[in-house]
């Protein structure tokens, strides 16, 4: 496997404790020891993660006048999951180390050691061997992948042996059963992605929306993956959370349509705060099932540069095994063309819990601060304001004179329209401190001066600056910094 930089990984270990300790990713059911590749978001995760998911839905249903939405529901009729391909082809290459029992993906020992050759300068050699990779998965070769990582001396990073096992296809649905009788219960599964609840309800929104091609239906939801191999905290879970857009066109408009949704959705992610230097197009080599171009939007991670969303042009690959499996036509009747035809796909596919995770490193900030003995490691969090957990925090510089009245009546009018906290416990330094660990944007400060001439001083994260604004201009500012607009604006 590749080595990592030893410092981006301690970075990375801080910002996981980081998320743990203000509120932000918890492992699942934590008291039983957790549960491996399942996470729980805390109260400050849950708001930064609504937050991306409001903006991602409001960007496609209410900026693109010819998308919707919709929410299917987790459980499918099992033969859907036949038709879309997942039942046959929805696996990964896994091999065991015989000597650790330690099981692997067969592709990412090779990917890692192609990570290995370019480190070293040999970029030749890793993009050969990812081609040749990408040949023998194609070609279904699990003896050839077999042999190439034995021929490329690649060892297990455990035992340091290479005693493998065969290269064998793991299936990554689960599935349980539906039904009140076990032995009369169907084998039914949880969707390992969202895009088929909105394939089967193509047609229902097309003709109840009256839509007309070309149009896109949004969906945000869970999808499940038995991830065998989980790693590098919530980048790869068994519960995870998709925003997906199944975007329905003219055969022979596809590429067209790709190019422009891949160029949008870099737009998107560049919008939300994340870094440009930090985002790059990665197209595939081995395409999906369902797809004839396909590229994803990578984030540079602490832990290198890694998926973040795949826009997939997925022809009518969907929409045509849907038809032939229900027996029930999928086809749109073009006006402008006076011709039935199964229409095509171009998806984008983000999941929220892999941008949050992006939007997390991206703000983890550690810097010096101070001078000589003063000098001190500073830590916040530099979110896009429209997106951090609290918008404000409402501190009377102290418990007394009528200034705590004063500041509950500033968050009591501020709390209407945002999510802001009051606090009057430690000293303002402390408090300030607490806020930039969860990346509140802006705190106001109520001191005497508030009382005589009802102003108050607001502190900004990013600069640590003060400036003195009216109570009553307060809110308009605020409320302009942490809107959606800003992201908006953007796009
Ligand atoms: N409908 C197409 C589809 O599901 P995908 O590339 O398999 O395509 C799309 O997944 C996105 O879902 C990925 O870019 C990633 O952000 C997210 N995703 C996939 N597997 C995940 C996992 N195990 N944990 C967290 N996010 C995952």
């Amino acid at each position: 496997m590749a080595k990592e930089n030893p410092t981006e990984n301690n970075l990375f270990k801080n910002i996981v404790s980081h998320a743990k300790e203000y509120g932000f990713v918890f492992p699942s059911s934590e008291i039983y020891d957790g549960l491996q590749a399942v996470y729980d978001y805390g109260q400050n995760g849950v708001e930064l993660k609504n937050n991306i998911k409001n903006v991602w839905w409001k960007t496609m249903t209410q900026l693109n006048d010819n998308v919707v939405g919709v929410d299917a529901a987790i459980f499918m009729h099992p033969t859907t999951w036949k038709a879309s391909g997942h039942v046959d082809g929805f696996s990964d290459p896994m091999i065991d180390n015989k000597d650790s029992k330690k099981r692997y993906r067969a592709d990412q020992l090779i990917e890692g050691k192609a990570e290995e050759l370019e480190a070293a300068g040999k970029k030749a050699e890793a993009d050969a061997l990812v081609k040749k990779l990408a040949r023998l998965l194609e070609a279904d070769d699990l003896k050839g992948v077999q042999e190439l990582i034995i021929n490329e001396k690649i060892v297990c990073p455990i035992s340091g042996t290479s005693n493998w096992t065969e290269v064998r296809q793991f299936n990554l649905m689960f599935s349980t059963q539906i039904g009140s009788v076990a032995e009369e219960a169907d084998l039914i599964y949880l969707r390992p992605e969202t895009a088929q609840g909105i394939f089967v309800n193509f047609l229902n929104v097309q003709k109840t929306g009256r839509m007309k091609i070309p149009f896109g239906i949004a969906q945000i939801g869970k999808a499940f993956r038995n991830e065998i191999v989980a790693r590098q905290f919530t980048f790869r879970m068994r519960e995870f959370e998709q925003m997906e857009m199944q975007f329905f066109i003219r055969p022979g408009t596809e590429m067209e349509w790709y190019e422009k949704w891949k160029e949008t959705r870099l737009k998107w992610h560049k919008a939300i705060g994340l870094t440009a230097d930090k985002l790059k197009f990665h197209d595939h080599e081995k395409l999906a099932h369902y797809a004839n171009a396909a590229v994803d939007i990578e984030y540079q991670f602490p832990f290198g540069f890694k998926e973040i969303e795949g826009i997939h042009s997925r022809t009518d690959f969907d929409l045509g095994n849907h038809e032939k499996f229900s027996k029930k036509k999928q086809q749109y009747f073009d006006n402008d063309i006076n011709k039935n035809y199964v229409p095509y796909v171009v998806e984008t596919s983000a999941g929220a819990d892999r941008v949050f995770l992006a939007v997390l490193c991206n703000a983890y900030t550690e810097e010096t601060v101070g001078e000589g003995e003063d000098k001190k490691q500073r830590v916040y969090l530099k979110l896009h304001p429209a997106l951090a957990p609290v918008k404000a925090a409402v501190l009377p510089i102290i418990k007394k004179d009528g200034l705590p009245e004063k500041a509950r009546k500033i968050y009591d009018d501020l709390k209407l329209d945002m999510r802001v906290i009051y606090e009057e416990k430690d000293t303002i330094g402390k408090r300030y401190t607490r806020q930039d660990l969860i990346g509140t944007p802006f705190c106001i400060a109520v001191d005497h001066q508030s009382l005589e001439d009802d102003t108050v001083t607001i502190r900004h994260r990013d600069t640590t600056q003060q400036e003195r604004v009216s109570i009553a201009e307060l809110k308009q500012k605020i409320r302009r910094e942490v809107s959606y607009k800003r992201i908006f604006e953007k796009i």
